[in-house]
């Protein structure tokens, strides 16, 4: 594997699964395979989980790991050709990426959607750079559209804790104060509708996602309905995907609060575990009560983030 975007990059998903289970069972037996080689976990945007459990994944493998945060002791970087560099950029990325890459043997690269142009955004501009210049396996750990590192986590999650073989999840847009990327979304709908599930999408008018990463799934602007009967509830706030909005896109274009998902919610479902990747604003997306209940995974979902790297490390390392 020299690219993992897409849920198509790992294959078999079933086989992909039970490599993470396998994994789960023991994260250290495969030391041999990272040594002496070195992960470079590049971030131009701030994280938590990501940092964290993606450097822990490249130790289980007994990898060396260099974190660079690029807005944090690194030269400025300028991105786009063409311009005559008398600001306060000192290096061009097309320098950059290609010196980064050889200090290391992968490069994990989180990179934002900018909201200054969709196309860009979703050409993926940034992480194409690094596919194309860096000579060196790149994987996704957040870009301008997908999240597929936590997409993978939540689809081991969800198999950890499914009462039934095809299980109705649903992912639910909720309210924010800023404007968020689609990422999250998008990914967790391109691998949910790989996945054996009845999948639901709900989210008021103007923020429909991408079709290219709804793909299947039903679309419903009801969200109690929406929720009847869900075994998996997804909560995450996006801002507008400019799809039926072009104008809008990157726009916060509604904050209600009746979108939050409190216990009135919950009762309408099958007793559904709630999920959220984190960070989450407590109650904006979800009330205290439900993020504290019995039925919220959000830390047994944070942590198979350190199960979904090793998996995708792993595979990237066999593959070099
Ligand atoms: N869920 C997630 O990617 O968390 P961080 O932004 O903290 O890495």
């Amino acid at each position: 594997m020299r690219v993992f975007q897409n849920v198509e990059d790992l294959g078999d998903l079933k086989a992909a699964l039970r490599e993470a289970f396998e994994v789960k069972k023991n994260r250290f037996q495969y030391q041999e395979l990272g040594r002496s080689k070195t992960a470079l976990l590049i971030f131009f945007n701030n994280s938590l989980r990501t940092r964290l459990s993606t450097q822990k994944a490249a130790m289980n493998l007994g990898m060396n790991v260099i974190v660079l945060d690029v807005n944090q002791g690194a030269w400025k970087l300028e991105t786009e050709r063409g311009v005559i560099m008398d600001g306060d950029k000192s290096e061009h990325l097309l320098e950059a990426i290609p010196v980064m890459g050889c200090y290391c043997d992968l490069i994990g690269v989180r990179s934002f959607a900018t909201f200054e142009s969709r196309k860009d955004d979703y050409e993926e501009k940034i992480l194409n750079q690094f596919i194309r210049y860096s000579g060196k396996p790149v994987f996704f750990m957040e870009s301008a559209t997908v999240h597929p590192l936590q997409s993978f986590a939540d689809l081991i999650t969800i198999e950890e804790y499914k009462r039934t073989a095809r299980p109705k999840v649903v992912l639910s847009w909720a309210p924010h104060p800023k404007a968020l990327p689609q990422a999250v979304p998008n990914s967790f709908a391109q691998w949910m509708n790989a996945a054996d599930v009845d999948f639901v999408v709900t989210h008021p008018e103007g923020y429909e996602l991408d079709p290219r990463f709804v793909g299947d799934a039903r679309v419903e602007y009801d969200q109690l309905k929406a929720f009847e009967g869900a075994d998996f509830i997804y909560a995450k706030n996006w801002s507008c995907p400019g799809v039926t909005r072009p104008a809008d896109y990157g726009k916060v274009l509604n904050k209600d609060m009746s979108w939050t998902v409190d216990a009135a919610h919950m009762a309408v479902t099958n007793n559904a575990f709630f999920m959220h990747c984190l960070p989450v604003r407590r109650n904006m997306i979800v009330t205290d009560d439900v993020i504290e209940s019995p039925q919220s995974l959000v830390i047994p979902e944070a942590a198979n983030r350190e199960i979904s790297a090793t998996v995708v490390l792993k595979r990237m390392l066999e593959a070099l």
